[in-house]
């Protein structure tokens, strides 16, 4: 099976019937059209990448990681990073994920983002295990201070104006007599009005490591009063209404899975709703990868090209041959070459969408 393929949905176990109501789960007063949201992934699910996932049916998507600080003195680079774009449906919320660790730079900036950038809510960041991030005290460091985590919640809900929710792991390490610090940091941020719980249930030490330990979305989904959203290793229609279904969470994040396959929005969409999963040919790959190239190039002019290497990459990677165009497209300096090999690769008959070739899913495209 290829991605050129819709997917069985019906693979595996059987699968749950769709929930008697469709409608999307409310956050502070906002209604998300489906529980289908993107999650945020810094320096990939950037203003272009949000496009193609809402319009194949995403119901939220999140800016890249900001720096509260950086927001708080009206950084241009920062505004720029979070800027809305302004093709995005008002029925479509916008968060802006901030990441710090002052709780009055979280307020200024909160403040700032929904007043000034045009974010529906605010994201706050406790989940970021990378190096650099933990190192300075910030994401999922904050973990080991859940005191500094209340303050944060605290200040940036009374000074927001809009919905605040927050993204989190279930502890910054395992071994916890008292059991994954989630469990009790969840609820009393809800007490502080915060509106939606964000879990990727993996420990930040783990980073990503192992499998996303979804019985602790279904143990935080049982005691907060809030939406609980659930973010780890959902990678097919079956599996999100599985764990929609299984954890009771209220959405369910696609984060990974959704890199060269922004359908996956569509094909859950029409299996919460009982319809059978849309057509995935090679042209609506090929399409939706050359309006993900364009878009990328109005935004960044000629330097996409370099992101193209990349983002053009993951949606040829289960072709038999994706190696070869995958050199051909790295070795380009020209975008619209780049498209045109996009195409020989999907349309003109040389890539046959079959198995993945070995050791080529993931790491740096230019690398086979
Ligand atoms: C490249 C990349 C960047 C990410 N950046 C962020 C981020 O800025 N903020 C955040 O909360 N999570 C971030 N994440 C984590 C995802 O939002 C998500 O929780 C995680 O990837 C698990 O979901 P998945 O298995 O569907 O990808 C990132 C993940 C990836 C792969």
């Amino acid at each position: 099976m290829s991605s050129a393929d819709p997917p069985s949905p019906a693979a595996g176990a059987p699968l749950p019937p769709p929930p008697p109501d469709p409608s999307g789960p409310v956050i502070g007063g906002i209604r998300l059209r489906s529980p289908f949201t993107l999650a945020p992934m810094a320096g990939v699910a950037d203003r272009p990448y949000r496009r193609i996932c809402v319009e194949q049916g995403a119901a939220m998507t999140t800016s890249e990681l900001a720096s509260a600080a950086a927001l708080a003195r009206r950084g241009r680079h920062t505004r720029e990073l979070v800027r809305r774009d302004p093709a995005q449906e008002e029925g479509v919320p916008f968060c802006i994920q901030l990441f710090g660790k002052l709780p009055e730079e979280f307020a200024d900036s909160a403040r700032f983002c929904a007043s000034e950038l045009g974010a529906d809510m605010i994201d706050l960041n406790f989940a970021c295990p990378s190096r650099k991030v933990v190192r300075s005290g910030h994401g999922a460091a904050l973990l080991k201070t859940p005191e500094l985590c209340l303050k944060i919640a605290e200040a940036a809900v009374k000074a927001a104006g809009v919905p605040v929710t927050v993204k989190t792991r279930p502890g910054f390490a395992p071994g916890d007599p008292d059991g994954p610090l989630v469990l009790s940091l969840a609820p009393a941020l809800a007490d502080l009005g915060v509106q939606a719980l964000t879990l990727h249930p993996r420990w930040a030490t783990q980073a990503f490591g192992g499998e996303a330990d979804w019985s602790l979305v279904e143990r935080l989904a049982k005691i907060l009063p809030i939406p609980v959203i659930g973010s780890g290793d959902v990678d097919s229609p079956g599996l999100a209404m599985r764990r929609l279904r299984e954890s009771g969470a209220a959405a369910v994040m696609l984060g990974r899975a959704t890199r060269g396959r922004p359908w996956l929005f569509a094909e859950c969409l029409a299996l919460w709703r009982g319809l059978p999963p849309p057509e995935t040919s090679r042209e609506t790959i090929f399409g939706a990868a050359s309006r993900h190239a364009r878009l990328l190039e109005a935004e960044r002019g000629r330097r996409a090209v370099f992101v193209l290497r990349s983002v053009l990459s993951w949606y040829i990677r289960d072709l038999r041959n994706a190696a070869a165009f995958r050199r051909r497209i790295c070795a380009s300096e020209d975008i619209s070459e780049q498209i045109e090999i996009l195409r020989e690769a999907l349309l003109g008959g040389g890539g046959d969408a079959a198995e993945a070739e070995e050791g080529n899913a993931s790491g740096d495209p230019c690398d086979a």
